[in-house]
C-alpha cells in the first residue's frame, strides 16, 4: 500500500513535488496544505488544499506524511520554519529520491529532501535533513551536505567537503575536494570555490571570493533573525571585507 502524503506548498515547487512523488514514487499525494494568508485556491490537481494551521486535525499525524515544498527563499528559512513545525505536530517527513539519481548503497539522506534526476551521490556521501538537490550534481564520496541546504542544478562539490547548513549554491559552481562551506553562505552561480568559506557571506567567480559590504542574509533577505557571528579569528578577514555596518 502507498503511504499517504500531504504536500505543504502550492506553487511551483509544489506542483513540481506533486508530479514526482505520483509518477516516481511509492507515495499517494492527497493534499496539499498552505499557511492560512496563502489560502487562495481550494483544490489543487483536483486535490483539497487546506490550512497548515488546522492540518493535524484533518490529516492525523500517525496516519499521514508530510513534504515541505518550498523553495530556497530567504535563503531557506520559510521551507526550514515549516519543516520544524511540521515536526512539532508530530509528523514524518517523506524524502523523494529520483529513480533516475545514482545514489551509492551506503549513502546517507535525511527527511525533507528532495533528490532530482541525474544526481550522483557518491560512496559514503551525507545529505542532511531539508535538502533539495536540484538536477545534475556531483556530490562526491565522503562529502557531507548539512541540513536544509539547496544546491541548484549541475554543482561539482568534489570529494571531503563539508557544506554547512542553510547554504544555496547556484547552478554550475565547483567546490574543489576536502574544503568547508561554512553555515549560511551564497556560493554564486559558476563559482569556483578553493578554500574553506566565512560564516554567512555570498561568494562568486573564479577562484570564489567574497562579495563586499553585504552578507548573504542581506542577499537573500532573511528577516528577524541574528546575523552571521564572526568569531575572532574571521574577524580580521571580514572586516576587510564588510566595510560598513551590517544592516538587517
Ligand atoms: C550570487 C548571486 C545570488 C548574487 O545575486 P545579486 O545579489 O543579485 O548580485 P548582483 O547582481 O547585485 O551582483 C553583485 C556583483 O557580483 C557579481 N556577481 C554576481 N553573481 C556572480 C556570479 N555568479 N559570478 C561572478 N560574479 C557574480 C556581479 O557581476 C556584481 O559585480 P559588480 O559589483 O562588480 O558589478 C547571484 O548572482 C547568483 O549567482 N545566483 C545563483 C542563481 C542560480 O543558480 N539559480 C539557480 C536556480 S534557483
Amino acid at each position: 500500500m502507498k503511504n499517504k502524503l500531504v504536500i505543504v506548498g502550492s506553487g511551483e515547487t509544489a506542483e513540481l513535488a506533486y508530479e514526482y512523488f505520483t509518477q516516481d514514487s511509492d507515495c499517494e499525494v492527497v493534499a496539499f496544505s498552505v499557511e492560512k494568508a496563502y489560502l487562495n485556491n481550494k483544490t489543487l490537481f483536483g486535490l483539497p488544499v487546506i490550512p497548515f494551521e488546522d492540518i493535524e486535525k484533518l490529516y492525523d499525524p500517525s496516519k499521514y506524511k508530510l513534504f515541505i515544498a518550498v523553495s530556497s527563499t530567504e535563503l531557506n528559512r520559510i521551507r526550514t520554519r515549516l519543516y520544524l513545525e511540521a515536526k512539532r505536530k508530530g509528523y514524518q517527513l517523506a524524502s523523494y529520491v529520483s529513480s533516475r539519481a545514482f545514489v551509492w548503497r551506503n549513502v546517507e539522506i535525511g527527511e525533507n529532501c528532495f533528490i532530482f534526476e541525474n544526481n550522483t551521490l557518491q560512496y559514503h556521501a551525507k545529505i542532511g535533513n531539508n535538502v533539495i538537490l536540484w538536477s545534475g550534481n556531483h556530490i562526491g564520496h565522503r562529502s557531507i551536505i548539512g541540513d536544509n541546504c539547496f544546491i541548484a542544478s549541475q554543482v561539482t562539490i568534489s570529494g571531503f567537503c563539508e557544506v554547512g547548513e542553510n547554504c544555496f549554491i547556484g547552478v554550475n559552481a565547483s567546490l574543489v575536494n576536502n574544503i568547508k562551506i561554512a553555515k549560511d553562505c551564497i556560493i554564486g552561480a559558476g563559482s569556483v570555490v578553493l578554500s574553506d568559506t566565512f560564516e554567512g557571506l555570498v561568494y562568486v567567480g573564479n577562484p570564489a571570493h567574497p562579495l563586499p559590504n553585504r552578507t548573504s542574509f542581506q542577499t537573500l533577505n532573511v528577516k528577524a533573525e541574528t546575523p552571521p557571528t564572526a568569531t575572532l579569528a574571521e574577524e580580521k578577514m571580514l572586516s576587510s571585507v564588510i566595510a560598513k555596518p551590517i544592516e538587517h
